[in-house]
């Protein structure tokens, strides 16, 4: 099964609207009609309109970080998919471990955001990652597929494929300490798996699995090229646009 490889970068909380389009600009000059590797970047809701006009008419893909599951109301501070939408983006981070551990998120907040991104057309990046501490006591592979399991509870298998799942190892995120190409790979297929057992073997074979957690130049190579890894969600190495388009290289 052919899956086209993700490069989706997660700018988190950072620059400013004016140092957002700056490298939007530039990974558009490096980026901009690549299609394989898929690009995605995710620059912070204040960046989001500029960036869109920056990268109108590219192949890059503009996504959102987070989102709430209303459509509309007294949620002070959230936003909608519906203004996601409006502001260009196409798919949208959910469930990522700082909302998890940070905010409090849960798999039942992250499933409600799931489904209704998908009911308003945004791609849902449903992250998914065990701790440290889960790690070394053996649970990895329960936390993580019950979080899939959880997050994804109620999609409808026809749409199912066309969602990502990222797998981030907590104990990875901005630590500099990456999971090794192996003990990656061994999750994804875990994922791939329960995806399987869920939705059947063709939504399966054709699901994204990115994984992230300190993904740089140096060692984008040797994750992509794992079976089960479908491509790199990247925090701090997407903030410069030599590292980011060097990942994006490493993809093809
Ligand atoms: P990192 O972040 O690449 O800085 O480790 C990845 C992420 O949190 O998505």
């Amino acid at each position: 099964m052919q899956r086209t490889t993700i490069i989706a970068g997660n700018w988190k909380m950072n620059k400013t609207p004016g140092e957002a389009v700056e490298l939007a600009g530039a990974l558009k000059e490096r980026l901009g009609t690549t299609t394989d590797p898929e690009i995605v970047v995710c620059p912070s809701f204040t960046a989001l309109v500029p960036v869109a006009e920056v990268l109108a008419d590219t192949a890059i893909r503009l996504g959102a970080q987070n989102m709430h599951p209303a459509p509309e109301g007294a949620y002070t501070g959230e936003t909608s998919a519906g203004m996601l939408l409006a502001a260009g983006c196409r798919d949208v981070i959910l469930g990522h471990s700082e909302r998890r551990h940070g905010f409090g998120e849960d798999d039942a907040f992250v499933n409600a955001k799931t489904l209704a991104a998908l009911e308003a057309g945004l791609r849902p990046i449903v992250c998914v990652g065990e701790t440290l501490e889960e790690r070394e006591k053996g649970a990895t592979f329960d936390v993580v597929l019950g979080q899939v399991e959880g997050s994804l509870r109620d999609v409808p298998p026809e749409r199912a494929a066309s969602l990502v799942v990222a797998y981030e190892p907590v104990w990875a995120i901005g630590t500099g300490r990456t999971a090794t190409p192996e003990q990656a790979q061994e999750v994804h297929a875990a994922i791939r798996g329960r995806i399987g057992e869920i939705f059947g073997e063709e939504v399966a074979g054709a699901m994204r699995i990115l994984y992230g957690g300190s993904v740089k130049p140096e060692n984008a190579a040797e994750l992509l090229g794992q079976a089960d890894i479908d491509g790199a969600l990247v925090g701090g190495a997407s903030l410069k646009a030599d590292a980011f388009a060097a990942i994006a290289d490493a993809a093809r």
